[in-house]
């Protein structure tokens, strides 16, 4: 255990001795890149009365499957919502800032000096934010982008996406769903402007990967900040070559803080369900 936080651990080992010896699995934590469909419930055994999803988002699990199993599912909201809204903003301004360029410039050792259109990049204030996705974590970047001068334009879920998509910075914070796979697609583009950026922290399959990196190519829109995937843990090689992409491994939620609290509720999940025998708090099927 030991990437596991000390006081997840210790909820864990009195989780260990307060809940009665199962059969087989009672319990399962999952996290997004493992897939729980029905096969993975069947092999879990009749035992299985929860799967406990460490993270906010539940496009990984079956819900349906775990329904009809009667196998409860948690997640875990809230107290990831500053970590993500934050690593939105790290993302864009190192996008337009050009921080990771600058870096690479460095490490490269390539000689440099001031001047005054050295590494020129775009400044955030006055600028407009289209946040699509009008829930917790987007509602934080709308908060956040304000303190840096940033005027908001939220759509939510069934709003016409026109107008957000005509901002200046593009960000998404929509759940994965067959209603929201490939939203960002080449028409999507083809509505940006070309001085825009794109900052995805949501899901990877929010945006149609070859047609992003067409767009980067083509001018279509200025860059793009993404912190995850549509076929993680591969990166499109069209992303890696350009250098207008600043790119993280799916970290949007990896603070101590957010980690710990996460692992927290992961844990109260169980023990709600396997020795208290309640409903845990964010049941999400
Ligand atoms: C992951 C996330 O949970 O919460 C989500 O939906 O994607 C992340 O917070 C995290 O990377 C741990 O796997």
């Amino acid at each position: 255990m030991a990437q596991v936080p000390e006081r997840v651990t210790a909820a864990l080992e009195e989780l260990f001795e307060l809940a009665p010896e199962p059969d087989g699995v009672a319990g399962l934590v999952a996290v997004p890149s493992v897939r729980v469909d029905a096969a993975l419930l069947d092999r879990a055994g009749p035992e299985l009365r929860i799967v406990a999803n460490y993270a906010v988002g539940v496009d990984n699990i079956d819900l349906a499957a775990a329904r009809s199993r009667r196998v409860v599912v948690t997640n875990t909201p809230d107290v990831l919502t500053r970590a993500t809204a934050e690593h939105t903003l790290a993302l864009l301004l190192a996008l337009v800032r050009r921080v990771v360029e600058g870096d690479r410039l460095l490490r490269r050792r390539e000689p440099w000096r001031i001047e005054p259109t050295f590494m020129l990049g775009r400044g955030l204030a006055g600028r407009t934010l289209g946040v699509i996705g009008a829930g917790r974590i987007g509602r934080e970047v709308v908060r956040l982008g304000g303190a840096l001068g940033m005027h908001a334009l939220t759509a939510g879920r069934g709003d016409p996406l026109d107008e957000v998509l005509g901002a200046d910075v593009v960000t998404l914070h929509v759940p994965l769903t067959e209603a929201t796979r490939y939203l960002i697609d080449p028409d999507a583009f083809a509505r940006m402007q070309p001085t825009a950026v794109l900052v995805n922290t949501s899901r990877g399959p929010v945006v149609d990967e070859d047609a992003l990196v067409r767009a980067l190519h083509a001018g279509t829109i200025a860059g793009a900040a993404l912190d995850v995937f549509e076929h993680e843990p591969r990166v499109h090689s069209g992303l890696l070559e350009l250098d207008n992409v600043v790119l993280t491994p799916h970290i949007a939620s990896a603070t101590h803080e957010a980690r710990e609290a996460m692992g927290l509720l992961c844990v109260e999940a169980l023990r709600a369900v396997l020795v208290d025998g309640r409903r845990p708090e964010h049941v999400v099927a």
